[in-house]
């Protein structure tokens, strides 16, 4: 067990900034999964951790060992970080046979042989490859040689994981089996692990926290249900969830009204911008029969998907998508009254993106009124214009 803590961190390529000034604390025992587009730094930051890549600036502790500092000019090589890494190409000897090489990593720290072979068919069956432990890579998939690769870091039991995508190459039901798996082991261990994963339901179903990152910037840290719930911008918003959060541009009326022309919503409070975006999860809109909160919809889209069905509804040139039980009852071009749940949507500074929060309007709840809320949200209402 372990804890990271990473300050103001800058990587450069030449002249393109990979890290930009990335600060975070990993807890002990915590499973952090880094999420981002392509390129936002997320193996540059894993390969800076583990040692493979030197930084330019800031400052890496690990369990009050500083490994890397620009100021103390300290750089502890990988091998001295006591850490295990699985990274997005396998690296496995291509002499040695699956037993071998998982076997490597334990020769490496001496393990005692009889020790050492219990890990191995331990870890071999619990990733299903028990039943080719005498093959030799080449003659492995892709999933296969994945999954040695992770056998390879898991019997060597560092107190630190450091994983960059390592089920990539696995199809939906192993990668299932496989999260499920990495899951027990990391929490039997108590390894603090950081998890590279381009996979959401991966980040959602495995973390305690996610890191989202763009551009070599941290966006927001989270518990999971936190990030989908509330992303703290526009970019978060967008990036987590699919279908896609509803993102619409309103401009202030008049008190708590905002408008495109096409709806008017009733925030039932007033931020102070000119101009907002109100993020809306497809499950929290509510299609029904006309009521005082609702607009009409056309449906221009209905998308059955398993035990769910997407509908994209239009009016005027605002698109919405809810997500519905597989069973809608909806026909493509008949129209519907929509309106938001209330409690659930997030208001954006439409020229920041940044969220805007809702001020205090009430004082802090009283003993006998605990379980109320402390700002209780008003009915957010949506109307046709
Ligand atoms: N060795 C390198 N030389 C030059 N630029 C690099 C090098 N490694 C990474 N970069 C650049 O640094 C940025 C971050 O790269 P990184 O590999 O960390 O992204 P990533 O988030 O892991 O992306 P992916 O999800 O595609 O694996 C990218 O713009 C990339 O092109
Ligand atoms: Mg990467």
């Amino acid at each position: 067990m372990s804890k990271i803590e990473i300050r103001n961190l800058v990587k450069r390529y030449g002249q393109a900034t990979a890290l930009n000034k990335v600060s975070l604390t990993i807890e002990s025992g915590e499973f952090l999964v880094l999420l981002g587009p392509s390129g936002c730094g997320k193996t540059t930051l894993l390969r800076c951790l583990a040692g493979l890549e030197t930084p330019d600036e800031g400052e890496i502790v690990i369990d009050d060992h500083i490994v890397y500092s620009s100021e103390k000019k300290v750089l502890v090589p990988p091998g001295k970080r006591n850490l295990g890494m699985v990274f997005q190409s396998y690296a496995l000897w291509p002499h040695m046979t699956v037993r071998d090489n998982v076997k490597f990593g334990l020769d490496v720290l001496h393990t005692p042989k009889d020790v050492s072979n219990q890990r191995i068919d331990q870890v071999l069956a619990d990733i299903g490859l028990a039943h080719l432990d005498e093959r030799y890579p080449s003659e492995l998939s892709g999933g296969q040689q994945q999954r040695v690769a992770l056998a390879r870091l898991l019997t060597t039991k560092p107190p630190v994981f450091l994983m960059d995508e390592p089920l990539s190459n696995l199809d939906a039901r192993l990668r299932m089996d496989m999260r499920v798996e990495l899951k027990r082991i990391q929490g039997e261990t108590g390894a603090t692990t950081v998890y590279v994963t381009h996979d959401q339901t991966e980040a959602m179903t495995m973390s305690t926290r996610v890191v989202v990152m763009k551009d070599g910037d941290i966006q927001q840290v989270s518990p999971p249900g936190l990030v989908y719930r509330q992303p703290e911008n526009v970019f978060v918003a967008e990036f987590i969830g699919m279908p896609l959060i509803n993102l619409t541009e309103l401009e202030h009326v008049d008190g708590s009204l905002f408008s495109n022309g096409d709806i008017t919503l009733n925030l039932g409070w007033q931020p102070d911008v000119a101009k907002i975006v109100v993020g809306a999860r497809p499950e929290d809109l509510k299609l029904g029969p006309a009521r005082k909160d609702s607009a009409e919809f056309t449906v221009t889209a209905l998308l059955p998907n398993g035990p769910e069905t997407i509908v994209q509804m239009t009016r005027g040139t605002t698109v919405l998508v809810a997500r519905l039980g597989h069973e809608t009852g909806l026909e493509t071009g008949q129209t519907i009254h929509v309106s938001f749940e209330t409690e659930a949507l997030n208001v954006y500074d439409a020229s920041t993106g940044a969220m805007v929060r809702r001020p205090r309007t009430q004082g802090l709840p009283s003993l006998t009124k605990s379980i109320a809320p402390a700002t209780g949200r008003n009915r957010n209402e949506l109307v046709g214009t």
